[in-house]
């Protein structure tokens, strides 16, 4: 053979490679209405960045005829390349190879990329589009997925993972993307359960559809499962770029800086009638958030799961940040257990990664009820309250009408070790409502006035009372527990100088083995 000959070897085999399981099968899933596993990372990475590893792997399987069948790159296209010129790690499920199943060497190439990430601190991004362990491979498949889930494990914190499901995730395969920091999934071709419609009916005699066990309907608004819901892949895949323009490559890093032309004095003069004066009638918060952040741009997280907590990320003059904000248009942006639970994992991924957390508060307390005590709002609660009170990013915190109860100690208080807390001049800092205050302190009095017209006199008054006392910032303000009361319009202005003043913050936790907050 000539090296000519060798050459041309190479590249044919390439060829091969690259079009996976066929033709055939790759015009199936186009049918679909999904891309292939090797369309999607092109589409996704910097056009030509895209180095690739182990094309020429293949399964080592002797059962049930498989030594016969073998695919090059055997069913998961993996490697690295850039977005937005910034080094990532990717893989890449290829259902035109036995449906995407994963052998033991398929995990071994998704093990390879990941270790290499964890090297050099690049994020991994995994596309998944699988039909589990590949049946013939029996426990070797088992192994492959849980030698990647210690991985994921390792990696969480120390390096951004984010999964997109662009097909079927399905069975223990699911907790490979639990274990990562974002989950994607495309609306009407995505699934996830750990177990499917047919073992559902069989143990629970449930009828259920597919979508309606995992779809990303179902992750997206009931179980806050999937952080994002898209219509198909294109949007998917770009909204995958921009949220890796908000975050570090490793928790060594600070997240990239993107320059804006939005003044830092920028006044937001509809900030400034924005509360209702009836302190029951609701607002959005989003104005808020649009209003105050560079060029209004504001990439929301779980916008359907626990929507009484808006969080995600945005820029101040540039620099990244995490925002969280109670959502009065929401059940009147109450904490209760789902919205904890989102809010507590949002904080520590920002935590983990170095990027600031501006909370907005308009809480009215925690949600009453059997049904969330019964749910365990105890504990669910409290991970919020650990995540603030563990996290050591800088905080800055706006409180924009209420505050009452546990709900202010919570939200990035400076009990808390909030850094710069300041409110507006709406703010009602208590420990709870006027109604329900004055209720129990002059309950007995009450019983006491027969008249049903008198009584609800006495009470009115006694609401007033209270609220003259405690319905503004200026008695948290005596006591320092907020910094300085500011006009609304001005929030921008203020939030970038507090941010900017805490950009070299330093502050450590007492060593440890791990915390142990409550699950
Ligand atoms: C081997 C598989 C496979 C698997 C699919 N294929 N799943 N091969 N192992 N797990 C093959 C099919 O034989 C077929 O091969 C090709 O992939 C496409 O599959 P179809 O069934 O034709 O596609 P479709 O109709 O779209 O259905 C997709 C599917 C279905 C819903 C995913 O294939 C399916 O139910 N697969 C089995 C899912 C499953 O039970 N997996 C094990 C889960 S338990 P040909 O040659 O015809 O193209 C698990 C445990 C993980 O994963 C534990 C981790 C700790």
């Amino acid at each position: 053979m000539t090296m000519q000959d060798k050459i041309n070897e190479l590249l044919s085999l390439r060829e091969k490679a690259r079009l996976g399981g066929g033709q055939d099968r790759i015009e199936k899933q186009h049918a679909k209405g999904k891309y292939s596993a090797r369309e999607r990372i092109l589409m996704f990475l910097d056009e030509g960045s895209f180095e690739e590893f182990d094309m020429f792997v293949q399964h080592r399987c002797q059962n049930f005829g498989l030594e016969k069948e073998k695919y090059l790159s055997d069913g998961v296209v993996t490697g690295y390349g850039t977005v937005n010129g910034r080094l990532v790690y990717v893989f890449s499920q290829d259902f035109t190879v036995f449906g995407g199943s994963l052998s033991e060497t398929f995990a071994l190439k998704i093990c390879k990329v990941m270790d290499q990430a964890m090297k050099v601190g690049a994020p991994v991004i995994g596309f998944n589009d699988s039909g589990g362990a590949r049946i013939q491979e029996g426990v070797n498949s088992l192994a492959g997925y849980a030698e990647i889930f210690q991985r994921n494990i390792l990696a969480s914190g120390v390096i951004p993972q984010i999964s997109a499901i662009f097909g079927p995730c399905a069975g223990g395969a699911v907790y490979s993307p639990a274990l990562t920091d974002f989950i994607m999934m495309t609306k009407n071709t995505s699934y996830m359960f750990v177990t499917g419609p047919k073992v559902v009916k069989t143990v629970t005699n449930e009828d259920v559809t597919t979508e309606d066990l995992g779809g990303a309907s179902v992750h997206s608004k009931k179980s806050g499962v999937a952080s994002f819901a898209v219509e198909n892949e294109e949007e998917g895949i770009a909204l995958l770029r921009e949220l890796i323009s908000y975050i570090p490559s490793n928790n060594m890093e600070l997240p990239p800086f993107v320059p804006t032309n939005d003044p830092i004095n920028r006044l937001e003069d509809s900030l400034n009638a924005i509360i209702p004066d009836n302190p029951n009638m609701p607002y959005d918060v989003k104005d808020v958030i649009n209003g105050i952040v560079d060029d209004g741009k504001f990439l929301e997280i779980q916008p359907l799961y626990a929507p009484n907590l808006v969080i995600g990320f945005a820029r101040f003059n540039g620099m990244s940040v995490g925002i969280v904000a109670n959502q009065p248009k929401y059940l009147a942006g109450v904490l209760d257990i789902n919205a904890s639970r989102k809010g507590a994992r949002f904080v520590r991924f920002c935590d983990a990664f170095n990027i600031p957390i501006v909370t907005l508060v308009d809480v009215p307390g925690f949600l009453p009820g059997t049904g969330q005590e019964y749910g365990g709002i105890i504990l669910h609660g409290a991970k919020l309250l650990y995540a603030y009170g563990e996290c050591t990013v800088p905080k800055v915190t706006v409180i924009l009408r209420k505050n009452y109860g546990g709900a202010y100690c919570v939200m990035s208080s400076k009990h808390l070790r909030g850094d710069i807390n300041y409110a507006w001049p709406t703010a009602e800092i208590a420990v709870m409502g006027g109604s329900g205050a004055a209720e129990i302190l002059y309950g007995s009095q009450m019983k006491k006035i027969e008249n049903p017209e008198e009584r609800a006199e006495f009470l009115n008054e006694k609401v007033e009372d209270y609220r003259q006392k405690f319905s503004n910032p200026y008695v948290a303000a005596q006591y320092g527990y907020i910094d300085d009361v500011i006009e609304p319009r001005n929030t921008r202005f203020r939030v970038i100088r507090a941010l900017e003043s805490l950009k070299n913050k330093r502050l450590e936790n007492p060593a440890k083995k791990h915390d142990n907050l409550p699950l």
